[in-house]
């Protein structure tokens, strides 16, 4: 059944006819976000997270839906009135290249305007599709609050390297 705040994507050829969906997740969601996430985990291009902390941060997510399959997630995680972070955003690989990724960091964007929130980041290893979006590459050193609050309980902390990017939201 369609949810309120659902929206119905462009329609592409790559999609076999289905409208994909695009709205926030819901709590039958986590399994197949779990799987989506652990597809490029196991490739080192994303942390993985464990079903605990998805449960816990379901409220951040969005997800796109293509004939009933959950085939994209991404979510907006919020660490001060000053800073949010565009995380866990991911499109299957079957799906890749036809907008889905552009349209989940629009709706996260735009998520984060509404709450008023004034910036925006990501640590990502594709800063060049996160630059067509309007994010640009800034220090890490710049971010204190995702380097002190979540970076220091990466395996990765002392060779980190993805390049992190910034969106400014007036
Ligand atoms: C990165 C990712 C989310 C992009 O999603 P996507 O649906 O394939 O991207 P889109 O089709 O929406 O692309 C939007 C634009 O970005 C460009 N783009 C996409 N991937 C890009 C990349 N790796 N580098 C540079 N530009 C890229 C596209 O060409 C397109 O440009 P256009 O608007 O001029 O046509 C997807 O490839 C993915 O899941 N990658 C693996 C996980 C990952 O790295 N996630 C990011 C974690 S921060």
């Amino acid at each position: 059944m369609p949810q309120p705040d659902q929206e119905n994507l462009q329609n592409d050829s790559a999609f076999g006819g289905a409208v994909p969906h695009l709205r926030p997740a819901a709590i039958t969601d986590v399994p197949e976000i779990h799987e989506l996430l652990d597809e490029y985990a196991r490739m080192g291009n994303l942390l993985p997270r464990p079903y605990s902390e998805l449960y816990r941060h379901l409220r951040d997510f969005f997800v796109i839906e293509i004939g009933g399959k959950l085939v994209a997630c991404g979510a907006l995680e919020i660490f001060t009135e000053n800073l949010g972070e565009v995380r866990s955003l991911v499109v299957s690989k079957q799906y890749e290249g036809h907008g889905l990724g552009k349209n989940l960091v629009q709706r996260i964007v735009d998520e984060a305007r509404q709450i008023g929130l004034r910036r925006i980041m990501a640590l990502t290893y594709v800063p060049g599709f996160f630059h067509k979006l309007g994010f640009r590459t800034v220090p890490k050193d710049t971010l204190p609050e995702k380097v002190w609050g979540i970076c220091v309980k990466c395996y990765k902390f002392n060779a980190c390297d993805e390049t992190a990017v910034l969106l400014e939201i007036w």
